[in-house]
């Protein structure tokens, strides 16, 4: 393998020429500041130099608990089952049951988000953290299911509550992080809470159902991988793999058959999903409702501050298996989402809105996330990117191709993306933004399926098992002065340059395996979370956080500083404002195998991390991790 380049000569003149604009941007980002604007606006202290790390790297052991950097604490903050709502029930593995579950923390945490309270301000000690439940495996939930989804209408409803988000507020004490409890935010969002949908697909003929005539109102959110925060202060989160939920037996769908199956339906045998729920409700059978699984695979908004508030699948930012929707306030007042369809040969995504975001008017932003353009990126084997735009009635998206109009392109993002002649990717997942730089970090988890002759510039190996991440430098931005907050570059231009970053599958030498999440430290320093998935145990490496050098001679490389225990996947990174508290998820502990190669079962699991009290399983959890001399996280 090779190692990742150098910054080419043209990268380091855009580079250098961004940094003479510093005098410009400060003045713009202190505006930013003093409106309290949201965590990736912080460019005012990611304009200075960015301090380096400074953290005895942890070990590459899978041990059966987690582990930070010396001079650093790893603390559990809330754990599936624990209290969010007023009257939760206390957690009892033995008797679980949906009502209790609905009040409590859910299953599979993944991304959060932290929102300062009072809203508005840079608070770090005090605020909401948003988190997402991605999904639940039957087989943890209870000891006498061998399948991934029961088939027990009870239990179905238990998997159902246990999906969603939580918000919950947080309070950091002398004694560490703390939940507080009865909190008037707290939030339990589930498979079965009422939200609209907004945007083009509104109302569509293809998302109307017997439960919904007027095709403007789902049930639920499913498979909340990652997400992103708005320059408005709400919560944005990526619904994934949204197939799993559908029974979409052979020959069924109608209409919907082609559509369904590019988007993974019935590709099990007997077309059944890993989750069982058609056998509590009918509208999880494709055979009697065939545009229900049309109504999942959006990005959902909500606001965290307002618990009353109805979430709303923003359908303008496209259909298919978001991993995140990370946000950008352009220089112009455009905002720009970013998203990566997370599955092998699919596409990276951008949305620029139609209209402008106000940093004096943060509350008017109505509409931003309904009109605009969505494109699909192609890289060139020259640098270039191209943004190819998803436009009904431009070049193959016509009606003689099943697009009759703007929802038909959105309800099939895929199809359109790949007759536009998008880069098919190695599954791409997170992607964020240097808010010194402009410069986009895009992760491609891995792509085993990938053959030698399918091998292209910007995915050059062959079975790649340990996946990369890609630069994107966009254009310099022109004309008039920066809107307070907004990121350097162009990121609603037509093109970009892109480059090779970092290729995993060396962990001794700095390269982790399968980069799955990444977050910028206020500081403006780069942080990598992995996904090994069943290869951790045969990689011999945990997954967790690292710290990524993106500037000097270690460009591209990464120290392991957080150590997920044994079978977790790291997810959702997250700092307060000040840097010096970072959140991260620990999803499924336990998985996979004991180290001696035996299965691991609810009742004899690989770990059971955090409580270890026997009988018990391991519990998904979010960390808080700070530094007992009250310092930087990462130093
Ligand atoms: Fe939910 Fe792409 O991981
Ligand atoms: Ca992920
Ligand atoms: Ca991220
Ligand atoms: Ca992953």
């Amino acid at each position: 393998m090779t190692s990742p380049p150098e910054p080419s000569p043209a990268m380091a003149d855009v580079v250098r020429a961004r940094l003479d604009r510093r005098a410009l941007l400060a003045g713009a980002a202190a505006g930013a500041a003093l409106l309290g604007l949201p965590r990736f606006l912080a460019a005012d202290e990611g304009l200075r130099r960015r301090p380096p790390f400074r953290f005895a790297p942890r070990p590459l052991k899978i041990l059966d608990d987690h582990h930070v950097a010396a001079g650093h604490r790893a603390e559990v903050l809330i754990r599936w089952g624990d209290p969010v709502l007023a009257g939760a029930p206390p957690f009892d593995p033995a008797a679980l049951t949906a009502a209790g579950q609905a009040r409590q923390f859910g299953l599979g945490n993944d991304f959060t988000s932290f929102h300062p309270l009072p809203r508005g301000s840079r608070n770090s000690t005090h605020g909401l953290l948003c988190v997402n439940h991605e999904y639940t495996n039957a087989r943890f939930l209870w000891s006498d299911e061998t399948r991934y989804g029961s088939r027990k209408p009870e239990r179905i409803a238990v998997e159902m509550a246990a999906h969603g988000q939580s918000v919950i507020e947080v309070r950091k004490t002398k004694a560490g992080w703390q939940v507080v409890p009865d909190s008037p935010y707290a939030r339990r969002i589930t498979a079965t809470t009422p939200m609209d949908l907004a945007g083009p697909v509104r109302g569509h003929a293809r998302v109307k159902t017997s439960a919904d005539p007027t095709g403007t109102r789902v049930l639920g959110t499913l498979w909340n991988c990652a997400g992103g925060t708005t320059p408005w202060g709400t919560v944005l989160s990526a619904e994934e793999n949204f197939e799993n939920y559908f029974l979409c037996p052979p020959g069924t769908g109608g209409a919907e058959a082609r559509n369904h199956a590019l988007y993974g339906l019935g590709a099990m045998p007997g077309g059944l999903p890993a989750l069982a729920w058609h056998h509590a409700d009918p509208r999880f059978d494709v055979r009697r409702e065939p545009h229900e699984p049309n109504r999942f695979g959006w990005v959902v908004e909500y606001d965290p501050y307002d618990p009353t508030s109805r979430p709303v699948k923003r359908t303008a930012l496209g259909r298919f298996k978001h991993e995140s929707a990370t946000a950008v306030l352009n220089h112009d007042g455009r905002v720009v989402i970013y998203s990566g369809d997370d599955e092998e040969f699919q596409f990276v995504y951008r949305f620029v809105s139609k209209g402008r975001f106000d940093p004096a008017k943060p509350q008017a932003h109505q509409g931003l996330l309904d009109h605009g353009t969505l494109s699909a990126a192609r890289f060139d084997p020259d640098g270039s990117l191209h943004w190819l735009p998803l436009i009904h009635g431009q070049g193959p998206l016509v009606a003689k191709n099943g697009f009759r109009d703007a929802g038909d392109v959105l309800l099939e993002t895929r199809r359109a993306a790949r007759l536009l002649g998008a880069t098919p990717m190695d599954r791409p997942e997170d992607i964020e933004v240097d808010a010194r730089t402009g410069r986009v970090y895009v992760v491609m988890t891995k792509n085993r399926f990938r053959t030698a002759t399918q091998v292209d510039a910007a995915n050059r190996r062959a079975c790649n098992e340990h996946g990369h991440v890609l630069e994107l430098t966009p254009p310099d931005a022109s004309g008039t002065p920066p809107v307070a907050g907004a990121a350097p570059g162009d990121h609603a231009a037509g093109t970009a340059r892109w480059d090779l970053f970092l290729l995993g599958g060396a962990p001794t030498q700095g390269r982790p395996n399968n980069p799955d999440n990444l977050v910028f430290d206020p500081s403006g320093r780069l942080w990598i979370a992995t996904d090994q998935g069943r290869e951790q145990a045969r990689n011999g490496c945990p997954d967790g956080l690292w710290a990524c050098e993106t500037d000097g001679p270690r460009r591209g490389t990464a120290t392991l500083f957080y150590a997920c225990p044994r079978g977790a996947e790291l997810c959702g990174p997250t700092f307060t404002p000040d840097g010096r508290t970072l959140f991260v998820s620990v999803q499924h502990p336990g998985q996979g195998r004991h180290p001696d190669g035996r299965a691991t079962r609810r009742d004899d699991p690989a770990t059971r991390w955090p409580d270890f009290v026997e009988g018990q399983p391991p519990r998904c959890s979010v960390v808080a991790i700070t530094r007992p001399d009250g310092g930087r996280v990462g130093g």
